[in-house]
C-alpha cells in the first residue's frame, strides 16, 4: 500500500474538521518523538498501543463517539439487550457450578453489557457477589458509571472499577466482548530473507512501513509460528501475531482459582487464520462506519483491530491448567442460550415489536452479519458440567 498523509480520509468521506486536524497533529508529533527515541522505527504493536490508548489522545481514551450510529462501529451489546441476556444464562450456569462468585467484565465499552447482564442475572435470581469492571480508558470508565447509575441505580454501589486483573485465588466468571481484537498486534512478512517484522517509521511527512529482522520475544514467537503454520504459506505472505492476547489470558488463568472465562470476538482457529488465501492479514480500521485497511492514516481518530487467533488462546489456557469448555459461532451460542425465547412474551398482534426483535436477532445471528465471524470461547477451572451455550454446536475440534 503506498504511504498516504496521516491526515488523509477514506475515499468519499468529508475532510477533517479543525478539531480533528489538531488531534491528529498532536498524535503525529507524539509518534514522531517516539519513533526518534526508538532509533527510527516502532513495532506495529507500539504504534497501535499509542494511537489507541494514549491518555486523552488515543482512540479509546480521547472522548470520541466510537460506538453506535454517531461513532465508527457497532458492537453486539449496542445492537440488542438480547446479547447480554443470553450471556447471562451462561454466566449463571457457571456461577451455580462453583457455588457463587463475582463477575468481572473486561473492556466494558459504554456499560451496556453490564446493565443487560446484571438485569438478566437479577431476573434469574443469580446475583454475583460483586460486578467488577476492568477498563483501560478513563473516558469509558466515566461513561460506564453514567450508564449504570442511570439505568441500574440500585447496582451502582456494588460495581467496582478496578485497575488490574483480580488477585490470585479469585472465584467467578470473566466476560469480555470484543476486547482481544483491540489489543496491539505485531505485523510480519514471509520474505526471501526469512521472517521480517513490519515496523513503522516516518519519512517525508508520512508514516511508512519498514521490513526488518525481528528481535527479542517477537523473533522467538515468529519462529514458533513458522514451525506451526509457515510451511504452507508463500513468499510475500503478510499477517499479524498477538503476544498481548495469550499473555493476558495466561495472567488471568493464573489468578482464577475456580470459575470461567467467556470470550466473544471475531476470529478464527489458527489454521483458518493463517490460511494461504488470507495473505494480507486481518488488520482493519474503522472510521465513521467505513472499514478500510490503512492503519497509518488518522492516528488516534480511527479504530484499528485484528482478528483473534482462538487456537493461540486455547493453547495458553491449557498451558495454564484451564479446560477449553466450548468454542462455537456466536449464532449457535445465542440460539443455545435461548435468544428466540424473547418472542414468547410478545403480543402476537404487536407487529412493530415483533419486527424490531426479529431485526435484532437477525443482526446477531445471521452468518453474513455477526453470526458466524464472531465466535464464543469458554475456558473453565473446576467446572464439570457441559456448558449450555455450546450444546447446539461445539467446534472445539477445529481449534
Ligand atoms: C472494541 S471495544 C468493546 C467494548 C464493549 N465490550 C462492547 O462490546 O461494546 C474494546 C474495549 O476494551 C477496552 N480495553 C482495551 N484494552 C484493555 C485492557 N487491556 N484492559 C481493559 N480494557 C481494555 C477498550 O477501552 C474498550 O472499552
Amino acid at each position: 500500500m503506498p504511504p498516504r498523509s496521516p491526515f488523509s480520509v477514506p475515499e468519499g468521506l468529508p475532510p477533517l474538521v479543525p478539531e480533528e486536524l489538531a488531534r491528529v497533529e498532536e498524535m503525529v508529533a507524539l509518534l514522531r518523538e517516539r519513533i526518534a527515541d526508538a532509533g527510527g522505527s516502532l513495532s506495529f504493536a507500539e504504534y497501535m498501543e499509542t494511537v489507541l490508548y494514549t491518555p486523552n489522545l488515543g482512540y479509546y481514551s480521547g472522548g470520541l463517539h466510537k460506538f453506535g450510529a454517531q461513532g465508527d462501529f457497532v458492537t453486539a451489546p449496542e445492537i440488542s439487550p438480547l446479547f447480554g441476556r443470553c450471556l447471562a444464562r451462561q454466566v449463571a450456569e457457571i456461577l451455580a457450578q462453583i457455588g457463587g462468585g463475582e463477575v468481572l467484565e473486561v473492556g466494558a465499552g459504554t456499560g451496556a453489557l453490564a446493565v443487560d447482564l446484571l438485569e438478566a442475572l437479577e431476573t434469574m435470581g443469580v446475583m454475583p457477589h460483586r460486578y467488577r469492571i476492568l477498563e483501560r480508558s478513563g473516558e469509558l470508565r466515566a461513561r460506564q458509571t453514567e450508564t449504570i447509575a442511570t439505568r441500574l441505580p440500585h447496582w451502582i454501589d456494588r460495581v467496582l472499577w478496578c485497575s488490574d486483573l483480580p488477585d490470585p485465588g479469585w472465584t467467578g466468571v470473566v466476560v469480555a466482548n470484543e476486547l482481544l481484537d483491540a489489543l496491539p498486534v505485531y505485523r510480519f512478512e514471509l520474505s526471501e530473507q526469512g521472517l521480517l517484522e513490519h515496523r513503522v517509521g516516518w519519512e517525508e511527512n508520512q508514516f511508512v512501513w519498514y521490513a526488518l529482522p525481528a528481535e527479542g520475544p517477537l523473533a522467538a514467537a515468529l519462529e514458533a509460528w513458522n514451525d506451526q503454520y509457515g510451511q504452507t504459506l508463500g513468499i510475500g505472505y503478510v499477517s499479524e501475531r498477538s503476544l498481548a492476547a495469550p499473555a493476558w489470558l495466561t495472567t488471568l488463568a493464573n489468578r482464577l482459582s475456580r470459575g470461567g472465562l467467556i470470550l466473544v470476538d471475531y476470529g478464527y482457529p489458527g489454521r483458518e487464520y493463517y490460511h494461504p488465501e488470507r495473505s494480507t492479514g486481518t488488520l482493519a480500521c474503522h472510521y465513521r462506519h467505513r472499514c478500510h485497511y490503512d492503519p497509518l492514516i488518522l492516528p488516534g481518530l480511527q479504530d484499528i483491530t485484528a482478528h483473534v487467533d482462538f487456537t493461540a488462546l486455547a493453547e495458553a489456557a491449557v498451558a495454564s491448567g484451564m479446560a477449553v469448555s466450548g468454542y462455537t459461532h456466536q449464532a449457535h451460542f445465542l440460539l443455545a442460550t435461548g435468544i428466540l425465547d424473547a418472542f414468547s412474551p410478545l403480543d402476537p398482534t404487536d407487529v412493530a415489536a415483533q419486527l424490531s426483535l426479529a431485526n435484532q436477532v437477525r443482526r446477531l445471528t445471521l452468518p453474513q452479519e455477526m453470526g458466524e465471524i464472531f465466535k464464543v470461547m469458554a475456558m473453565t477451572r473446576g467446572v464439570e458440567a457441559d456448558l449450555v451455550g455450546f450444546q447446539h454446536r461445539d467446534l472445539r475440534g477445529r481449534l
